[in-house]
């Protein structure tokens, strides 16, 4: 039933505590309790923009690399010089993983063209209350001089929204936003204007916005130069290792600044880092580079996404943990069939990992951040994510879904040859993230197949190598004379003899 305000006649809210907004005179009342602000704010049209306002949260600065593709692509869809802002709303979306880059590049496009828009405001989107919030402080600053503190935050927002109303021709950036619910009243209700989206969700845009930009990782070269910059050393002294580092650091933004700011604070050298990185894998994605520990790190930044995607789906977070010992690209989807009993439970973990942007998902395969992989093979006590027992279980499931889709007779069957060709990537990385010592009969199993169908291509060097362990393997679980040892160490003999080393080929 609407209730009438005793204060403000003509004024009902939709229902008890639902807001009612008086023409701009700060008065809100609830449905039981009035607050009446003794302030009257002027009519939003009557207000001017003052020149050049915006609430960019931070200088982007000479640091700012790469993405000049992405510019044209926001500049083609925005931007105050195609003259659409001031009669149409165009909305863009700009998804990703965590780290990789959107708000920066959304501070970049907004700075970049600031003076051509009537008022640039950034929105913190990450909740319904901090949109509202984000919009106050716009009618806050509209208001120099004035003391608004007495105003709740929801009559200041909506003074805000018919402030834009009126002055056509603004950016409002939602960065952050964490569920296209909470920003379609607002594209609702603007109608002249460039609204910019940041977030990690890659899905429920389409319905709201033009085609939504993917963001991917930087080029290897932007990802060196911020290196470069990040440390101020001299690229000439250690070119190799600085690469070498972008490329291990999976050219994540996020990550480069990470390692970037830690150099330089402890003035250690690219390989020091690379080393450490390789060795304390876990601590290092956890070191916030500039010693706050406060500070956003990797390991930080994803697990919040992860706890998401837990409280939904927990196979996903599983399947994300199996995934962590395959390659990182161009993993078959048809290679994770076999992760649930329940048909489709793997297509439904897929699809929210895939919303969240914590894998790149195709038709018939799937890509995974080399560094989210990192993480995700290295347990941590403190994070619920990544257990000792969660890490081991998911790389026994590895080996499983990887030996269940070897083809048969892999020397002989050129039929199960193109399936051999995109498993062996999936098969050398498993094999390399694994100790040899803690190789189990599955193991075994991969290790002696795989030696066969490489030695079968010719590829002789690895073929003897997953021979030689395969035999230690199997020397370990079933002892040297156990008749699939003997078998182990034939099959390694005639591996040595196709490779030419005939001192060797004796078994
Ligand atoms: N193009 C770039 N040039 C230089 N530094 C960058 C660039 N892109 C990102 N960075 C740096 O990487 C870090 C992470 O970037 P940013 O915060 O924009 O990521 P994000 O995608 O918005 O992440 P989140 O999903 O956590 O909000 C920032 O500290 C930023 O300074
Ligand atoms: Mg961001």
């Amino acid at each position: 039933m609407h209730s009438a305000s005793p204060e403000t006649p003509g004024l009902a809210t939709a229902g008890a505590r639902s807001p009612a907004v008086a023409t701009n005179n700060g008065a809100i009342f609830t449905g039981d309790t009035t607050i009446q602000a003794p302030l009257v704010l002027p009519a939003p049209a009557d207000v001017p923009a003052p020149h050049g306002m915006h609430n960019l949260p931070r200088p982007v600065g000479h640091r700012f690399v790469g993405r000049s593709a992405e510019m044209a692509t926001l500049e083609e869809a925005l931007g105050p010089r195609n003259e659409r802002a001031a009669t149409h709303v165009v909305t863009q979306a700009m998804s990703g993983l965590g780290g990789i880059g959107k708000s920066t590049l959304a501070l970049h496009f907004a700075h970049t063209h600031r003076t051509g828009y009537t008022a640039v405001w950034w929105i913190d989107a990450e909740t319904p209350e901090t949109i509202a919030g984000s919009l106050a402080q716009l009618t806050i600053r509209a208001h120099p001089g004035t003391n608004t503190s007495g105003v709740p935050s929801a009559v200041l927002a909506e003074w805000a929204l018919a402030w834009l109303d009126s002055h056509p021709g603004w950016l409002l950036v939602f960065d952050n936003a964490t569920h296209p619910d909470h920003l379609a009243p607002y594209l609702a209700r603007l109608t002249s204007g460039d609204h910019l989206i940041t977030s990690r969700l890659t899905y429920g845009w389409h319905d709201l916005a033009a085609t939504p930009l993917h963001l991917d990782v930087l080029t290897p070269t932007a990802a060196t130069s911020l290196l470069y910059q990040l440390t101020g050393s001299d690229p000439s002294s250690e070119a190799t290792a600085a690469q070498e580092l972008a490329d291990e650091l999976g050219y994540l933004p996020l990550a480069l600044e990470q390692a970037g700011a830690y150099i330089r604070r402890t003035r250690n050298t690219y390989s020091a880092y690379l080393h450490r990185l390789r060795t304390q894998t876990a601590r290092m994605l956890n070191t916030p580079g500039n010693g706050d520990p406060h500070s956003i790190t990797i390991a930080r930044t994803w697990s919040v996404t992860l706890d998401t995607i837990a409280e939904r789906d927990p196979l996903a977070v599983h399947l994300l943990r199996v995934m962590a010992w395959l390659a990182p690209h161009d993993i078959p989807r048809d290679l994770l069939k076999g992760i649930a009993d329940e048909p489709d439970a793997d297509t439904d973990a897929l699809a929210l990992l895939n919303d969240f942007s914590m894998i790149t998902l195709t038709e018939s395969t799937t890509a995974v951040h080399r560094l989210v992989q990192a993480l995700a093979r290295t347990p941590d006590p403190k994070d619920p994510h990544r257990s000792d027992t969660a890490i081991s279980q998911a790389q026994s499931t590895a080996a499983t879904l990887i030996q269940d889709a070897l083809p048969d007779d892999p020397e002989t069957s050129t039929a199960g040859w193109p399936r051999w060709r995109t498993l062996l990537p999936h098969i050398d990385a498993y094999l390399t993230h694994t100790h040899p010592e803690t190789d189990t009969a599955e193991t075994d199993g991969i290790l002696y197949s795989a030696s066969q169908f490489l030695r079968g291509q010719g590829q002789l060097s690895q073929a003897t190598q997953y021979a030689q362990r395969s035999v230690t393997t199997s020397a370990r679980l079933n002892g040297e004379d156990h008749p699939d040892t003997l078998i182990s160490r034939n099959h390694l003999a005639s591996a040595y003899e196709s490779a030419g080393d005939l001192g060797r080929a004796i078994p």
